[in-house]
């Protein structure tokens, strides 16, 4: 995923130094090219050794390095790097970097840096919220760092509150979204809904089906990568939803509806990969006995559900692109089409129950793209694949 990128991470004196390791690690692991510079107080929590076997490149501390005469190493490393992470960094590091002070290889290299640059404080909660440091780390971010807020918690120190360094995968999102994927959907808004709907036939049961929301998710991961501006409206999944999206989590279809019909306007796109449910109870069980009396003939009544598909296809407006998700037992192709002109959708998601490793619950998907002016047959990929594909598709519409 990373293959060619250049990661540039400055480690500062503070125990969470030791959390870098593993994210080093996960990014060699990404295929990333990762340069680390330590500064003199990070040295003392976490050796240049551990980061030089992990990452397989000479860790820069502030010794007078003279392997490779061939390059001034800050400036080499500032220039190759495609994005900078300072963490954990320091009050001390934070003070520097915001006032230009170049007296190490860390603060000398940042003022060199071109690519984007994220910065994730770790302190004792009372030196994080001191005037001095709120102060430093808003001139950072008026410089455009992107600050990366700190966890709250146990620190180290004992003391609770604002100041822990968020975990290894936190900080590789806030990588990822930087550097994963060329930004062709900034300045794009995208809905997209995912998972089942749940549909109430008492306080205890609900009828529902077997969505896992793993279609939906990687589709607004996918599309968050790409830089659009992400909402994702969800059934109840037990999946975590992606990073630095905005989810609405809803139960019914008709909660899916509201939720989908209030956001509609200012969407470029809406991606409904949503198992609604067709049909819910017309009343609930508690509603008929009220009516029919205890013992009655209990048999439920069912109403359909809004179309939010179809309702997205009346409603849209010119620039606005709908698209679809069909789930087909047979006559995939036929059924997808039809569902294209009564839903007046820009494009359907075809997949075929009955394609091994294609559908509910599992990891990979072979979908067929139907627009107005074709068909794309996709070979089988990961969702996360298929659903770049899928965006790659929508983008040309
Ligand atoms: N859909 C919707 N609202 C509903 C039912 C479905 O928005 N009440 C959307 C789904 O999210 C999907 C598309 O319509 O994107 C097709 O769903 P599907 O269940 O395959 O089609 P239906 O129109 O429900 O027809 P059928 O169940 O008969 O195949």
């Amino acid at each position: 995923m990373l293959k060619g990128k250049n990661v540039l991470l400055g480690v500062t004196g503070s125990i969470s130094a030791y959390k870098i390791a593993n994210l080093a690690s996960a990014l060699v692991k990404l295929h990333a090219h990762v340069d680390v510079i330590l500064t003199r107080n990070g040295a003392e929590f976490i050796t240049p050794v551990t980061f030089e076997t992990l990452t397989k490149n000479r860790c820069l501390t502030d010794t007078f390095d003279r392997s490779d005469v061939s390059e001034v190493k800050h400036i080499a490393v500032a220039e190759r790097a495609d994005v900078m992470l300072i963490a954990p960094a320091s009050a001390n590091c934070i003070a520097k970097l915001a006032h230009g002070i170049a007296d190490d290889m860390l603060s000398t290299t940042f003022l060199a840096v071109k690519a984007p640059v994220l910065a994730a404080p770790a302190m004792n909660v009372n030196m994080f919220h001191n005037p001095a440091v709120q102060d430093n780390l808003k001139i950072l971010e008026s410089r455009g760092v992107t600050v990366i807020p700190p966890d709250s918690g146990m620190l180290a120190c004992g003391a609770v509150g604002d100041g822990k360094l968020p975990s290894e995968q936190t900080l590789l999102d806030y990588i990822l979204r930087e550097i994963a994927k060329p930004k062709d959907m900034a300045g794009k808004k995208v809905l997209v809904t995912a998972g089942p709907t749940r549909e109430s036939l008492d306080p205890v049961r609900f009828i529902t089906n077997h969505s896992t929301g793993k279609m939906g998710y990687a589709v607004a991961r996918q599309a968050m990568l790409r830089g659009a501006d992400v909402t994702l409206v969800s059934g109840p999944v037990t999946i975590a939803p992606p990073p630095f999206v905005k989810v609405v989590n809803v139960q019914s279809a008709q909660e899916m509806f509201e939720a989908v019909a209030a956001r509609f306007e200012g969407m470029d796109a809406v991606i409904m990969t949503a198992a609604v449910a067709d049909y819910t109870p017309a009343e609930t069980k508690t509603e008929k006995i009220k009516k029919s009396g205890d013992g009655a003939d209990l048999a439920l009544s069912l109403k359909r559900t809004t179309d939010i598909l179809q309702w997205l296809g009346a409603h849209k407006k010119d620039g606005q692109r709908v698209c679809g998700f069909s789930m087909e037992t047979e006559n995939v192709l036929e059924n997808s089409r039809a569902k294209l002109q009564k839903k007046n959708a820009d494009m359907i998601a075809a997949n075929s129950l009955k394609d091994t490793g294609s559908g509910f619950g599992t990891d990979t998907n072979h979908l067929t793209l139907i627009t107005q002016s074709g068909v794309t047959d996709l070979p089988l990929l990961s969702k996360e694949q298929a659903a770049d594909r899928l965006l790659d598709e929508l983008n040309k519409l």
